[in-house]
C-alpha cells in the first residue's frame, strides 16, 4: 500500500533507492572470506572443482555474465554461463567437476529449477545457488547457498535483487580465488574494504539521479535506443537495454562495443541514443573510439563515465560522470543509473512501471 512506499511513487524506485541498505545487509557478518560462507563443507567442494556453470534466467542471468568476467581474472577458474531454458534442452558435455552455480531472486523460477535437476542428472553433484529467498526450491535443491538479502522485491523489473546477486558473486569468486591460492591477504583486505565502501559509494550515484532525469526527458521521445559496454561492463549494457525494454517499451539492445561496426552502426542516426558505459579500464581508447564511429554517423551519445576519466560533454555527447573509480565492483556502480534511466523514462511516458504489460514477476511454469 501507499504507507510502504513511503517517499516514492513506485516500488521499483524504492527498491532502487534501497540499494545501499540491501547490499548493506548481503555483506553484514563477512568479516573475512572463507568458503563457509557459502555453507558447511563449502571448502571440500570448492577443493573439487575445477569450472564453473552459471545458468539463470532474465536480470539474474546478467548478473551471472558479469560475475564471469571476475571468476576467470580474480579466480582464475573457466567459467561458463547458460540461460537455463536453452541449457536444460540442449545435449552438453557434462564435467562432474564442475561447480553449478544458479542466480534467482525468487528461488522458484521453473527453467532455472529443471536446468539445476538437469545439471544433477548428469551427475553433477556440487551445486550452489545465489538466492533471495531462503525457504525457495532453489536453496532447498542445491547443496550449497549464498542468501542475499535485498529484502522482498516487488516492482517487476529486478533492480535491487540484480546488485546482491553481484555482491554474492564477487564474494563467490574470492572464496574461490583463495582456495585456488590466488587470494594474497592484502588482496583480501583490500578488496573486503571496497566492499564495504559500496553503501556509501552506492549512494553518492544515488545521487546523480536529477541528472539522469534530464536524459530520460530526451529518451521518452525515442523508439529505440543502443546500448554499448566491453568487458565487465558488456553485461551492465545489456542489463541496461533489458530495464528500459521492459518498463518503456522502447526496443533497446546492447552490444559489445567493438561489435559495432558488425551490424548495429547500420542503425545509427541522431533518432538513436547510444548510451556507453565507459569506466576508466583497460578498454577505455578503445571504447572512445567506438564512441567517434557513433559520432561520426550523427548518433547522439549518452556516456556514464568515471571519475577520472576526460571524456567531456559537448555537441552530441551527454556526460554525467560518476563520483569515483571503483576498479572491480564497478558493475555494481554503473548499473545504478541505467535503472533511474529506465525508471524515470517510462515514468514520462505512463507506463505501469510496477507491473509492466506481459511479464510476471516471477516465472514459475515453463
Ligand atoms: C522474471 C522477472 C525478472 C527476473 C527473471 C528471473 O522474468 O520479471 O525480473 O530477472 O524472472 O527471475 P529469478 O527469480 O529466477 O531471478
Amino acid at each position: 500500500g501507499a504507507a510502504e512506499l513511503g517517499p516514492y511513487r513506485h516500488y521499483m524506485q524504492k527498491e532502487i533507492f534501497e540499494q545501499p541498505r540491501a547490499i548493506g545487509d548481503t555483506l553484514e557478518g563477512v568479516n573475512g572470506i572463507t568458503p563457509e560462507l557459502f555453507g558447511d563443507g563449502a571448502y571440500g567442494i570448492f577443493k573439487q572443482i575445477d569450472r564453473v556453470l552459471i545458468l539463470a534466467c532474465g536480470t539474474s542471468y546478467y548478473s551471472g555474465c558479469a560475475a564471469k568476467y571476475w571468476l576467470e581474472e580474480i579466480a582464475q577458474i573457466p567459467t561458463q554461463v547458460e540461460v537455463a531454458s536453452e541449457y536444460r534442452y540442449r545435449t552438453s558435455v557434462p564435467d562432474p567437476r564442475t561447480l553449478v552455480v544458479t542466480i534467482t531472486q525468487s528461488g522458484e523460477t521453473a527453467d532455472t529449477l529443471a536446468a539445476l535437476r538437469h545439471a544433477q542428472s548428469l551427475g553433477m553433484a556440487h551445486t550452489l545457488t545465489i538466492c533471495n529467498v531462503a525457504t525457495s526450491a532453489m536453496v532447498r535443491e542445491c547443496r550449497l547457498a549464498y542468501i542475499t538479502r535485498a529484502g522482498v522485491e516487488i516492482g517487476v523489473a529486478s533492480t535491487k535483487a540484480f546488485t546482491t546477486q553481484l555482491a554474492g558473486l564477487f564474494l563467490l569468486t574470492l572464496a574461490l580465488a583463495q582456495v585456488r591460492g590466488r587470494l594474497s591477504d592484502e588482496q583480501e583486505a583490500a578488496h573486503l574494504k571496497a566492499m564495504r565502501h559500496l553503501p556509501v559509494a552506492l549512494q553518492a550515484v544515488l545521487a546523480l539521479e536529477p541528472q539522469v532525469i534530464s536524459w530520460a526527458e530526451d529518451f521518452a521521445r525515442m523508439d529505440n535506443a543502443l546500448f554499448l559496454g566491453r568487458g565487465l561492463h558488456y553485461p551492465i549494457a545489456l542489463e541496461g537495454a533489458l530495464k528500459l525494454k521492459e518498463i518503456s517499451y522502447i526496443h533497446a539492445e546492447a552490444y559489445p562495443a567493438g561489435e559495432l561496426k558488425h551490424g548495429p552502426l547500420a542503425l545509427v542516426t541522431s533518432a538513436m541514443p547510444v548510451v556507453t558505459v565507459a569506466p576508466n579500464d583497460a578498454l577505455l581508447e578503445k571504447l572512445k573510439s567506438n564512441m567517434q564511429e557513433v559520432r561520426a554517423r550523427g548518433g547522439v551519445l549518452y556516456v556514464l563515465a568515471d571519475a577520472d576519466t576526460r571524456i567531456g560533454s559537448g555537441e552530441g555527447i551527454h556526460v554525467i560522470r560518476m563520483p569515483e573509480h571503483y576498479g572491480a565492483l564497478s558493475p555494481i556502480l554503473h548499473v545504478v543509473p541505467l535503472q533511474l534511466l529506465a525508471y524515470h523514462t517510462a515514468l514520462a511516458r505512463g507506463t505501469d512501471v510496477d507491473k509492466p504489460r506481459n511479464l510476471a514477476k516471477s516465472v514459475t511454469v515453463e
